[in-house]
């Protein structure tokens, strides 16, 4: 990456006074946590997201999809921020109006210190009930189950119906309140900073096209092209935790 590229996007975040934060699975990938369509790794090239991340799925085969989510539950509970989650953190310490919209179900950057991220595609940490959506709590202590085991999911406690991951399925609506603060903070900003997404999912990847659209600079941080390259004002190819330290570094001196 030549560094004047990197001086470019500096000079960008140095003039930003009001900023978005867009993440996606590559953001948490150098933590150790899968992405979905890495050719490799990706979660939906070893699973079918049809059996598990639809609502369908969970009618069929509840202790499925709920040991799947638990497995997931527990597999990212257990990774560690990294470095590119601290830069975040740093970019809304720096500048306080910065909003953070995350398309990850992880809490990787809550525990980087990002106080407040919008989830648009829901959290494994906030499971609900799937008949009447009162928010379930967590089985204490329950062990981590194998990759693939079923586990039958919990009732809920006042209408009994099984409880449900608290994640956006395919075919689903995204939060009403997280997507209408996103669309809002990404028409207002004047830098969005897209991390680690394909840009493939909708409504989500709409988030940088709006900013774009109303004339914010766009810096991607990806070490693949996607399709968001053309909205960019500035790729940065690398990755998160590579590429966020050196903007912050070129931005301000100082990277975190
Ligand atoms: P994807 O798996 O579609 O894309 C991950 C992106 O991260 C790719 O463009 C990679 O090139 C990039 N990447 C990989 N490693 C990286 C690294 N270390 N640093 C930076 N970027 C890296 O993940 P998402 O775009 O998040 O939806 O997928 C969007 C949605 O599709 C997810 O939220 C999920 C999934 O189905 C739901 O669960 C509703």
């Amino acid at each position: 990456m030549p560094q004047r590229v990197i001086a470019e996007a500096g000079a960008l975040l140095a003039r930003a006074r009001r900023v978005v934060v867009f993440t996606g699975a590559g953001m948490s990938a150098e933590s150790g946590v899968p992405t979905f369509r890495d050719a490799l790794t990706g979660l939906w090239q070893r699973y079918d997201p049809q059996t598990l991340a639809t609502p369908e799925a969970f009618d069929a085969d509840p202790a499925l999809v709920w040991g799947w989510y638990e497995w997931r539950r527990h597999t990212t509970g257990q990774a560690q921020p990294n470095a590119g989650h601290r830069a975040v953190a740093a970019i809304e310490a720096r500048l306080p109006g910065t909003v953070l919209i995350t398309q990850n179900v992880d809490d990787l950057h809550e525990r980087a210190g990002s106080a407040d991220p919008v989830h648009l595609h829901g959290s494994l940490f906030a499971p609900r009930c799937s008949a009447c959506a009162q928010p379930a709590v967590l089985p204490a202590g329950a062990p981590e189950p194998a990759e693939g085991r079923r586990v039958p999911p919990p009732s809920c406690t006042r209408c009994a119906a099984p409880v449900r991951p608290g994640v956006v399925w395919f075919g689903e609506a995204l939060p009403t309140a997280a997507f209408e603060t996103a669309v809002a903070a990404a028409s207002s900003c004047d830098l969005l900073l897209t991390v680690g997404t394909s840009g493939l999912v909708y409504p989500a990847a709409e988030i940088p096209q709006v900013a774009a659209r109303r004339g914010a600079a766009v810096i991607q941080v990806n070490p693949e092209a996607t399709p968001l390259d053309p909205v960019a004002t500035v790729n940065l190819r690398g990755t998160a935790a590579q590429m966020l330290p050196a903007l912050l570094a070129a931005a301000w001196g100082t990277s975190g």
